[in-house]
């Protein structure tokens, strides 16, 4: 018998407890003196096809499938594997060949989901060899797979996925690192400093737990809204996707989560006083590619600023060039780009509770949702 203990919910006990649950995700599978990744029996498929890969399908539902679209630049970054990323209910209607040097990965918190499950199953079909990421032990996902890398974040009671998820980017990150490693695309010292840095995010959770009362107050000020916009740029898009889920789901309200470069083709004809944006603005400096599109996304904030809209903007600790442009700023410790949306995916979470708590609604069990869609 699971219990709330001191919360008054079981979404909050889960986000609360990401820390722990992201250091049993981690730290016994990596070694940081040796800058190694140990997965090896987890995965059961032998080095040298993993090298000879040449592309990774992803397939998932729902806040799984936003971790798979993060796992898509890390496996791009450090393997340099390309992957696509489907939603598993329609997987089959794409009809995709799927070639003997490339596998499936099916990413999944109960390992029960009926779309998951049947997508997974004709990737077998096709001959594809498959690796779930599942964090029901001996569920039927992870016995029919190849291999199995378990989240190990304890069993999550609320509807609404939270630890589960930022395991999944954590489990998604090591198997991105551990295929660099055997196909050679990361040296020693390299993997060392990933290692390195995957090691410091849960302590760094700890530190944006910390935000949870300027969440509730920006829940307060902001429960009346009707929509809400949430942008983000490469792997902040799917921490994007991941903010307006939650806020759907447990807050019944419409919020719609948008790569920020594509606004101006559509979306910014909303973008008003009435509308609060949730910008995800945070910035790696040590990674060129992130400069660039934290540039970008500062112009776009002075556009949104000329638009009136009121925003809630992410930023990197310290960041005041953001904070001055948004209303309200989150900061968020630097880490590197590949890690942050797990930090990032906090606050986005804690939001959405807060407001759920502040209309009076059924925050574990929101209307017409089950935990484990069993049916297709
Ligand atoms: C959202 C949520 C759902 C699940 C989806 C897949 O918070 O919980 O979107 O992510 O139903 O479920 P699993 O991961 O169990 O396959």
């Amino acid at each position: 018998m699971i219990e709330k203990t001191e919360f008054p919910h079981f979404m909050l006990k889960e986000i609360f407890e990401q820390p722990q649950a992201l250091e049993r995700t981690i730290v016994s599978r990596v070694g940081l003196s040796e800058g190694e990744v140990r997965i090896a029996d987890e995965i059961h498929i032998d080095s040298a096809e993993l090298r000879a890969l040449r592309r990774i399908h992803i397939v998932a539902s729902g806040t799984s499938r936003h971790a798979g679209m993060a796992g898509q630049y890390m496996f791009q970054e450090l393997a340099c594997l390309p992957a696509d990323v489907d939603y598993a209910s329609e997987f089959e209607y794409r009809n995709l060949p799927i070639g003997p040097e490339e596998i499936t990965i099916v990413i999944t918190q109960s390992g029960e989901t009926a779309d998951t499950t049947a997508a997974q199953r004709l990737a077998k079909r096709k001959g594809s060899r498959t690796i779930a990421i599942s964090n029901v032990p001996d569920s039927t996902i992870a016995r029919e797979a190849d291999g199995v890398l378990y989240t190990n974040a304890g069993p999550e009671i609320s509807i609404a996925s939270t630890k589960a998820f930022t395991a999944q980017m954590a489990v998604l990150f090591l198997l991105a690192a551990y295929l660099a490693q055997v196909r050679q695309e990361l040296d020693r010292e390299n993997l060392r400093e990933w290692i390195r840095e995957l090691l410091a995010i849960p302590q760094k959770v700890r530190t944006v737990l910390e935000c949870s009362e300027l969440c509730r107050k920006l829940a307060e000020q902001f429960h009346r809204a009707e929509d809400f916009l949430f942008l983000g740029r490469a792997i902040h898009y799917p921490v994007a996707m991941d903010g307006a889920l939650k806020l759907k789901e447990v807050s019944y309200v419409h919020a719609e989560g948008y790569p920020a470069g594509e606004t101006k083709h559509g979306p910014n004809a909303l973008i008003d006083e009435h509308l609060p944006v949730v910008v995800i603005a945070t910035c790696d400096p040590r990674n060129a590619g992130s400069l660039l599109r934290y540039e970008k996304t500062v112009s776009d904030l002075q556009g949104f600023k000329k638009q009136s809209a009121k925003i809630v903007a992410l930023a990197s600790e310290g960041d005041r060039e953001v904070s001055e442009l948004a209303d309200h700023t989150i900061f968020i410790p630097q880490a590197p780009e590949l890690l942050a949306p797990i930090l990032e995916m906090i606050p986005l979470q804690l939001f959405a509770y807060y407001v759920a708590v502040r209309k009076g609604l059924d925050v574990d069990r929101p209307r017409n949702l089950v935990k484990s869609v069993r049916e297709e």
